[in-house]
């Protein structure tokens, strides 16, 4: 069964409260989404295997740690997921990215797919799917479909908000991936949006509205 890790580290829920409020700005949201991406990365990331290595210091020569053969991907959830790119990118930066564009519809919520683009051995790699919002789960539904498509088998969703709606949904038609959230909001609104929340992630990163 897919397990829920909720990253309750005091910068994330700091930096996570400053986001949320419709006071900050792009350029402020931006970098907080950036950080905060960072440090969650350091939790989705906290059981790769390592294995050792010989190496020489100034000193004299060591068996040390190094990250073993497993091999990463990042893929965004366009547009929003990109906010979450380049701090993932800060921590791995060996990772290669794909993109899935999904979009929801205004009326139905359902989302629409309109670009796929993965590395060419996505199907040997994790894959950390990054979308700030997990409202009705349809899109990060969709994403987790297309990866398992293309062969995919080892994936994990991260997110910034979530809906226990989307959690759900997710975890029903994906029950083989693990979700990772910094915060589990109250519900979703007529809108599919959800409450609290911290609005239209997309608008808010690119000054759209
Ligand atoms: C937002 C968000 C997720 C999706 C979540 O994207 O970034 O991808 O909604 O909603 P769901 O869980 O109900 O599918 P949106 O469709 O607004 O597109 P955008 O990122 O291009 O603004
Ligand atoms: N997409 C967003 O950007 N925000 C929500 O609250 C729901 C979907």
């Amino acid at each position: 069964m897919s397990q829920l890790h909720v990253i309750d580290h005091p910068m994330v829920q700091h930096k996570l409260t400053i986001l949320r409020q419709s006071s900050t700005g792009s350029k402020d949201f931006r970098e907080l989404l950036k950080e905060i991406a960072l440090l969650m990365g350091y939790e989705i990331t906290r059981d790769l295997p390592l294995e050792d290595k010989e190496i020489e210091t100034p000193i004299c020569r060591m068996t040390a740690k190094v990250v073993s053969g497993r091999k990463l991907a990042i893929v965004p959830i366009l547009r929003a997921g990109l906010g979450m790119v380049d701090g993932l990118l800060t921590l791995v930066p060996v990772a290669k990215v794909g993109h899935i564009g999904l979009y929801r519809n205004e009326e139905t919520h359902k989302p629409v797919e309109y670009y796929c683009k993965l590395p060419e051995d996505i199907q040997e790699r994790l894959v950390i799917v990054a979308d700030p919002m997990l409202a009705t789960g349809g899109s990060a539904s969709d994403a987790l479909t297309m990866l398992k498509g293309k062969g995919c088998t080892n994936i994990r969703l991260m997110c910034l908000v979530a809906a226990p709606e989307g959690i759900k949904a997710v975890q029903e038609a994906h029950p083989d991936v693990d979700i990772y959230v910094a915060a589990v909001d109250e519900h979703l609104n007529s809108n599919a949006y959800i409450v609290p929340g911290l609005g239209d992630a997309g608008d808010r990163i690119f000054g759209t509205k």
